[in-house]
């Protein structure tokens, strides 16, 4: 069955980037074989990619995807990949990618069938993230806490969110990441995610 899973890198207080979406501190992290091997297995399980449009212009700057579209692939396979935008943006040649709009509960039915019963992922950003929450769509939340706080910047989460919801099912260490795993409860009792 489909489940709905937001995995994102996040500082220690909770931003996704900085206001100007600088992901400087995340680099600045030495990565770790451990993390590598668990996100490629984690993708192994993904079937759709969905994001917001500044994480989609952020990917397309800095893998400079409109002139080497053929990253898109080797970073995310032939997978479709929803982009919430209210604006027609410029596609990476040859990617699957499904401009959207509206309400995420309009555009689930397109996303499940695109998923073929494999997980979405939702990459960020934390408000996108957050409108699953509120369709009661979303299932897991799965964060990799890097060493670095910011003060403010692109939010995690901005949503109430509190252990009525939340529930931790795994914690580990990964190099300097601290790697957690929340399920996520329905806010109406009796709502089936997917
Ligand atoms: N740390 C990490 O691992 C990680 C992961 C993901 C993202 N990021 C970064 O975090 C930042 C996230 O940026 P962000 O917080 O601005 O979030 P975002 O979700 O990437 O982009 C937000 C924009 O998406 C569009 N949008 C969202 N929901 C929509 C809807 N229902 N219908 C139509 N359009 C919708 C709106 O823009 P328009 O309508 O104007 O297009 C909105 O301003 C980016 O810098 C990204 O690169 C970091």
């Amino acid at each position: 069955m489909t489940r709905v899973i937001f995995h994102t890198a996040t500082t220690v207080d909770g931003f996704l980037a900085t206001e100007e979406d600088s992901l400087d501190w995340l680099f600045a992290t030495p990565g770790s074989a451990e993390a590598e091997v668990a996100f490629g297995s984690f993708l192994d399980g993904v079937g759709v990619l969905v994001m917001g449009s500044s994480t989609y212009e952020w990917l397309v700057r800095n893998e400079n995807l409109h002139d080497e579209p053929e990253r898109w692939q080797q970073l995310y396979g032939r997978r479709p990949s929803f982009v919430f935008s209210s604006r027609p943006r410029e596609l990476v040649h040859g990617a699957d990618i499904r401009m959207v709009a509206g309400s995420v509960d309009e555009q689930w039915d397109e996303i499940r069938k695109a998923a073929e019963n494999a997980d979405v992922w939702i990459v960020g950003g934390g408000d996108l993230a957050g409108q699953f929450a509120d369709a009661d769509l979303l299932d897991e939340i799965r964060l990799s806490i890097a060493p670095a706080t910011l003060g403010s910047g692109k939010p995690l989460m901005p949503r109430v969110l509190g252990p009525e919801r939340l529930t931790l099912l795994d914690a580990k260490r990964a190099g300097q990441f601290a790697e957690l795993v929340y399920a996520l409860r329905p806010a109406s009792p009796g709502n089936s995610p997917s």
